[in-house]
């Protein structure tokens, strides 16, 4: 039998050439599937997007946590998987709880790293699956609908983000990549020439889908996360089904899974060791703080993202 792998390569071959394509972010070749822009080849993006909608079965019970890169992600894998499993790892444990040890990135990994592995970690073993993506709802592979899994999205001001790209793209070593200067990274990604990209449409479908099915997507921004994040506990857990008890509340579990996946404390675990080769967990955490772009954008691009920004989410209520 063939697995997961040769079968998105089998699938492939001779496909590129019929995708729009562009060069952008890190001077990769872009290709355009469904509206939105995807690399390809080393993360087998757009190969495995394509493969996964028809083969990939969802559970009922499994968690898509959906971000754009530098959105939140490794902080909103760390608040649900111990949100979840607080009755498996006790959030006051503070030496033996896997978040203490492993980067957010192993106890929650990529949906679409463990499909092209055929699953062989063990997030079989743990009811429910939760999963990282960053693939937009329209591209999600049908089962995950069909079977009407919860997702949680999480979004945060474009321009925390394009300093957080900027610095981190920089720093990956794991391929050649053409480095980019800020200017020439704001450049595409005002063009939406990212991976995942455009941003704007990437939330507000989201965003869109959050209203018409709230009990489906719960729409978070990384800043009230960051404003009143006991808050966002409590709103995980109501929304994944497992709301604190009273007892619970008193004992301040809320405040302890806050505390566990801080960024200083999630910082400090993961110091050492490599994500994967040339990505280390270090570089995962690098200020974490609302509005740290003023220091790096000039008032110009900082107006050009503003007025993208607004006339994109005109009449919505997304602020950050
Ligand atoms: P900065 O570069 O602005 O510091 P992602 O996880 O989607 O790759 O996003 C990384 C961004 O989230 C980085 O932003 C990182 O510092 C921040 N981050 C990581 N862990 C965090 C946490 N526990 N709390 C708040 N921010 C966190």
């Amino acid at each position: 039998e063939k697995t997961n792998l040769a079968l998105v390569l089998d699938s492939f071959k001779d496909k590129y050439s019929t995708f729009p394509k562009e060069r952008g972010w890190m001077g990769e070749n872009l290709y355009m599937y469904r509206g939105y822009w995807f690399t390809s080849k080393t993360a087998f993006a757009i190969e495995t997007t394509i493969a996964m909608q028809n083969t990939f079965q969802a559970h009922s019970t499994d968690i898509y946590l959906i971000t754009q890169p530098k959105a939140g992600t490794t902080w909103i894998k760390a608040l649900v998987f111990a949100t979840v499993n607080r009755f498996k790892y006790k959030t006051n444990s503070l030496l033996t709880h896997p978040l203490r040890t492993f980067n957010p990135h192993k106890c929650v990994p990529f949906v679409e790293l463990e499909f092209l592995s055929n699953f062989p970690t063990y997030t079989n073993q743990h009811q429910p699956r939760i999963f990282g993506t960053h693939k937009p709802y329209t591209v999600l592979p049908q089962s995950i609908h069909d079977a009407g899994c919860r997702l949680v999205y999480v979004c945060r001001n474009p321009k925390d983000i394009l300093v957080s790209w900027f610095l981190f793209a920089n720093k990956m070593s794991d391929r050649p990549r053409v480095q980019m200067t800020l200017d020439e990274m704001f450049e595409v990604y005002t063009k939406g020439l990212m991976p995942y990209g455009p941003y704007w449409d990437h939330v507000k479908e989201h965003y869109k889908v959050s209203l018409e099915q709230p009990t489906r997507i719960l729409f978070l921004t990384y800043e009230e996360m960051k404003r009143d994040t006991p808050n966002t506990v409590k709103r995980l857990a109501e929304f994944l089904g497992c709301p604190f008890s009273k007892e619970e509340e008193a004992k301040g579990v809320v405040e302890e899974i806050t505390a566990l996946c801080s960024f200083e404390t999630l910082k400090e675990v993961n110091q050492l060791g490599n994500y994967r080769d040339g990505v280390t967990n270090e570089s995962f955490f690098r200020e974490g703080k609302v509005g740290g772009w003023s220091k790096y954008l000039t008032a110009e691009m900082s107006q050009t993202l503003d007025d993208i920004t607004n006339e994109n989410f005109k009449g919505l209520d997304i602020s950050f």
